[in-house]
């Protein structure tokens, strides 16, 4: 909470710091300078000015208490549980564990972007379908055009069971699928479009811009007719959506065993319109994602004969839109489950 009286946010700092420290948390709600804000506000003469320092004090005294109650549910010696275990449905209630009730909680920022981010997409034509957690290796790799043993597998290296199931690296495991049991509508005449959000797997080395857990949006389209323009503008329409202003799109070759052509996509930074910023580090571009125009062998393993139909798809990765748009400067918060991080958002 960003407090606009510089009175009550030093109180705010030093409150919350002396809260940190405390044994008994329910004590700062009596701290001499929570009070002292308070006795501030009888002398003040009535109107607004008055009105918006009462309202700030209040506003801390809320803030303190739903620190006080969640910290108490965090200290509280619970069970240990076993986490990987199914529930027990046959669990009196009051033996089971009794976590941060769910009023202190709030919808994960990721959640709340991607719902919006859908809602965008909606309105463009499209509907949704969720990825999958575990795989194999036919829609991770065989149905995407990557032959057996080849080097572009290695892009793709995530954590696989002693069974041979594949934590997915990629939404593009969906698109066979998609592809697959929506052939009868494109045939109908009435096209695919779709889009797919789910979480992926990495074996990645962690830092702030790469995590081994973040969340991706594929997307699908295919019809009669389609073409790398419809590509573009279906991406450009969507960012400057999401970003409620003009949005430049730039493609760049690239290589992907799926999509022939295939590209790397950047968007014209937000925040500087291509001047150059420490968002974009200097460059006036962000880049985004890859997409291209669907491979003809990945139509031809979905049954669809891509002599009549063509299509584009595309993969971004979700934390790095919210973390451009929040200014977020680690990816790490976000798997985190830490409750400073996740209450800036509530
Ligand atoms: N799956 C790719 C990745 O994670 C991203 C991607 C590229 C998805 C091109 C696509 C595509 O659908 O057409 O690196």
């Amino acid at each position: 909470m960003e407090y606009r009286i510089p009175e009550i946010r030093k109180a705010a700092e030093l409150l919350k710091s002396k809260l940190d420290s405390l044994e008994d948390k329910r004590t700062i709600l009596r701290a001499p300078e929570l009070q002292a804000l308070y006795d501030r506000i009888k002398p003040l003469p009535p109107g607004k000015a008055r009105a918006d320092f009462g309202k700030e004090v209040n506003t801390l005294r809320d803030e303190l208490e739903a620190q006080v109650a969640s910290s108490k549910f965090q200290t509280a010696k619970l069970a240990p549980i076993d986490v990987t275990a199914p529930f027990d449905v046959n669990i009196k209630p009051a033996d089971r564990p009794n976590p941060l009730p769910a009023k202190y909680g709030s919808q994960h920022p990721l959640t709340a972007e991607l719902e919006l981010i859908l809602d965008i997409f909606y309105g463009m034509g499209f509907s949704a379908v969720e990825s999958r957690e575990i795989d194999d290796d036919y829609h991770m790799f065989t149905s995407l055009n990557f032959p057996p043993d080849h080097p572009a597998r290695d892009e793709y290296d995530t954590f696989v069971t002693d069974e041979g199931l594949i934590a997915p690296a990629h939404t593009s495991i969906m698109q066979n699928r998609v592809l697959k049991t929506h052939k009868k509508d494109l045939e109908a005449g009435k096209g695919i479009r779709f889009v797919i959000p789910g979480r992926v797997f990495r074996n990645e080395d962690l830092d702030a811009r790469h995590e081994h857990t973040f969340y991706q949006l594929e997307g699908v389209y295919a019809d009669e007719g389609i073409n790398a323009g419809h590509l573009v503008a279906t991406i450009t329409a969507w960012l400057s959506n999401y970003f409620s202003k003009e949005v430049k799109i730039k493609i760049q070759p690239f290589y992907f065993p799926f999509t022939e052509p295939s590209f790397e996509f950047a968007a014209s930074c937000p925040f500087c319109e291509e001047k150059g910023c420490s968002v974009c580090s200097y460059t006036g571009w962000i880049e985004l994602g890859g997409c291209g125009m669907i491979h003809p062998n990945v139509f031809k393993e979905a049954g669809i004969d891509s002599r009549k139909y063509s299509g584009f798809a595309w993969g971004f990765g979700i934390e790095r839109l919210v973390m451009l748009k929040y200014n977020i400067e680690d990816i790490r918060h976000f798997e985190s489950a830490n409750l400073k991080f996740l209450r800036q958002f509530s």
